[in-house]
Order: structure tokens, then sequence, then C-alpha cells
């Protein structure tokens, strides 16, 4: 029997995203990738961008329906949900929230299993945070130079078009 493996994350993928532009492109490409019941846990500090991927990724999803909206921040809502032709799209800012304990009332657990999800701050799910998941992670680069640092990592299985996007 083979030994079972340590993990089924997929290898880290590395890539500088020079300007904005290149972040919405590559959110708009992943946006059409994702499927119901993907989560996408976007981190990063203060201003690194997880808001510009994860508009860029929604209004990809609802041109695609010919539909053009107004994608506010979820900063003060916590979540802001659209409706789509594939399924419900969740957009959550967790950053005000003090920890996992507020999670089940936001309705976020049973939101993971059927709908795309675009999770910024997600160390504040904790225990919480889905087995199956898209980490992203974006950084400001060393010193002065412009652009960011994104790092991502898929767990669980049904990430190739989603990780294929992220490399266009
Ligand atoms: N690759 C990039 N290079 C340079 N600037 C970028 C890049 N991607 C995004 N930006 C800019 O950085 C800023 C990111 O703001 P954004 O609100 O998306 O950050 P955030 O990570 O969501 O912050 P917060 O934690 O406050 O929610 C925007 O002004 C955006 O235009
Ligand atoms: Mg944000």
């Amino acid at each position: 029997m083979p030994a079972p493996s340590r993990s089924d994350a997929s290898p880290l993928l590395r890539r500088l995203l020079p300007d904005a532009e290149a972040t919405d492109r590559v959110g708009a490409a992943l946006g059409l990738a994702l499927a119901p019941g993907d989560a996408v846990l976007l981190s990063g500090d203060l201003g690194a961008g997880k808001s510009a991927l994860a508009r860029a990724a929604i209004a990809a999803i609802l041109a695609r329906e010919g539909r053009v909206e107004e994608i506010p921040s979820p900063s003060f809502t916590l979540v802001q949900t659209y409706e789509s032709d594939i399924a419900e799209i969740w957009h959550a800012d967790l950053h005000r929230l003090a920890g996992p304990a507020a999670i089940p009332e936001l309705g976020l657990e049973d939101a993971f299993d059927e709908a795309v999800c675009l999770i910024e701050w997600p160390d504040r799910l904790g225990p919480l945070a889905p087995a199956r998941r898209l980490e992203i992670a974006l950084a400001f680069p060393p010193g002065d130079a412009e652009g960011r640092e994104m790092q991502a990592r898929a767990t669980g299985p049904g990430w190739a078009a989603a990780l294929a996007a992220l490399d266009a």
C-alpha cells in the first residue's frame, strides 16, 4: 500500500504582478475558472490588492452574463453577495472579525459548500477554514520595487483550471 501523502496541496505558484492592471487580469481569469463550492482565501497586508483581485473576479463572472454592476467593498458589511448563473458569489472581508466565533452567523460554512467564495483576511476563520481551498497571498515586493508578489497554493481536488488561470 502506498504511504499516505502528507498533504494534497499543489506546488506553490509564484508570480510578480507588475501593476494594478496585472492584478485585474489575473483576477478576471481566475473568476472565469471558478465553480460552485470553490473558496478562494486572499491574504496579504492592508492595500496588498486582495479586494482588487476579488473585484476583478466577480466583475468577470458578471460580465460573462452581460452584467455590469457596482462591486462595493465588504469592509463594513463583512459580506457582499451576488447572484450569478453558476452560483451565488460571496465576497467577504473578515478583517474586523475578532475570530471564528462570529463566523457561523454569517452563514459562511454553507457558502463554502455551495457558493463561489472570495474571502479576505481568511486567518480570522481559524479552524472553520474550508479544507478544499485556493490560497492566494499578495505581498509588497522588497525595497521600492513596484507591483505585488503573488503566491498561490490549492488544497484538495479540482483546482487545475483556477491554477492555470493564475499562471497564464
Ligand atoms: N500588482 C499591483 N501593482 C501595483 N498596485 C497594485 C497592484 N494590484 C493592486 N494594486 C493597487 O493596490 C491597491 C490595493 O487595494 P485593495 O483595496 O485591493 O487592497 P486590499 O488588500 O483589499 O486591502 P484591505 O486589507 O485594506 O482590504 C489598489 O490601489 C490597487 O490599484
Ligand atoms: Mg480589501
